[in-house]
């Protein structure tokens, strides 16, 4: 059977692990053309190494304009015009408020916010007429979360910028949305600055609070995000989608 995705060209930042490793092989495996980011060489050699022939990864720092530039400009040589991107890279320190220091909060920013924006800028030129951007968000900035009023922030800041340039992008026939993932089981985990019987708190708190009673998996996001990259959401423009088992639903 043929795919909605097949002929189509994707660029996935931070795809070569978590939700952005799911999403790459989800939509290759759908016939797509990708061009994948990552930064750290250790984790980029490994997804080189199981990489399908229509995957390239790329070292390209999502906080760093020199690099996003690079990296347009790389797509437009390689690919010329391309159908989507998900920007799924980002960073999630969780830290108390009187621990944060300004270059700590500048590096969060640039990555999840900064970065993001600009790399918009410079693939508007690149897509095709229909072309759709997917950025990865977070339920987080719903709801109320200790030690995460820093990365709650740069995603609230996110789906605002979603919401304008749905709007601004509109007469280039480009759509933009959302994912905004509830907890999701990836690397991330091990990056938020926890030692384990923090994770482990943490862990047993979400599930508490999620009525479906689990994690998600990277796939479930990669399908919504698919979903939203393709023409059957056509009509779908500056909406956030949740992917979270019902989190910001629970008030009780
Ligand atoms: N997992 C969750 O529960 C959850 C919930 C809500 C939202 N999210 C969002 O989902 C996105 C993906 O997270 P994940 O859970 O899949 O975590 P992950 O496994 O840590 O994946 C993050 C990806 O982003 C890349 N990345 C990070 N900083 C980068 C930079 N400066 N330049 C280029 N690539 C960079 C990583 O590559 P390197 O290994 O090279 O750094 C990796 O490929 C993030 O935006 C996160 O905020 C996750």
């Amino acid at each position: 059977m043929s795919s909605i995705h097949e002929n189509k060209t994707y660029l996935v930042t931070g795809g070569t692990t978590g939700i952005g490793a799911a999403t790459v092989a989800h939509l290759a495996e759908a016939g797509a053309t990708i061009i994948a980011t990552g930064r750290s060489p250790e984790t980029l050699e490994a997804a080189k190494q199981v990489a399908p022939p229509n995957v390239e990864f790329i070292a390209s720092d999502a906080g760093d304009l020199e690099a996003i530039t690079a990296l347009a400009n790389h797509i437009q040589v390689a690919y010329g015009k391309i159908d989507g991107a998900f920007i799924n890279a980002g960073i999630a320190p969780f830290a108390p408020l009187e621990t944060w220091t300004e270059t700590q909060f500048d590096n969060l920013f640039n990555i999840n916010v900064k970065g993001p924006y600009f790399l918009a800028q410079k693939l508007v030129p690149l897509l095709n007429e229909g072309g759709a951007l997917v950025f990865n968000t977070s339920v987080v900035h719903e709801v109320g979360m200790g030690n995460a009023a820093a990365y709650g922030g740069s995603k609230g800041a996110l789906r605002s910028i979603v919401r304008s340039l749905s709007v601004e992008l509109a007469e280039l026939g480009i759509r933009v949305n959302a994912v905004a993932p509830g907890p999701i089981s990836t690397p991330i985990y091990g990056k938020l600055g926890m030692d384990e019987a923090q994770l482990d708190g943490f862990a047993s708190h979400m599930m508490s609070r999620v009525p479906l009673k689990r994690f998600g998996a990277g796939e479930d996001i990669a399908r919504a995000t698919a979903f939203l990259l393709s023409s059957d959401a056509a009509f779908i423009n500056g909406e956030e989608l949740a992917i979270d088992g019902g989190l910001i639903n629970n008030v009780g």
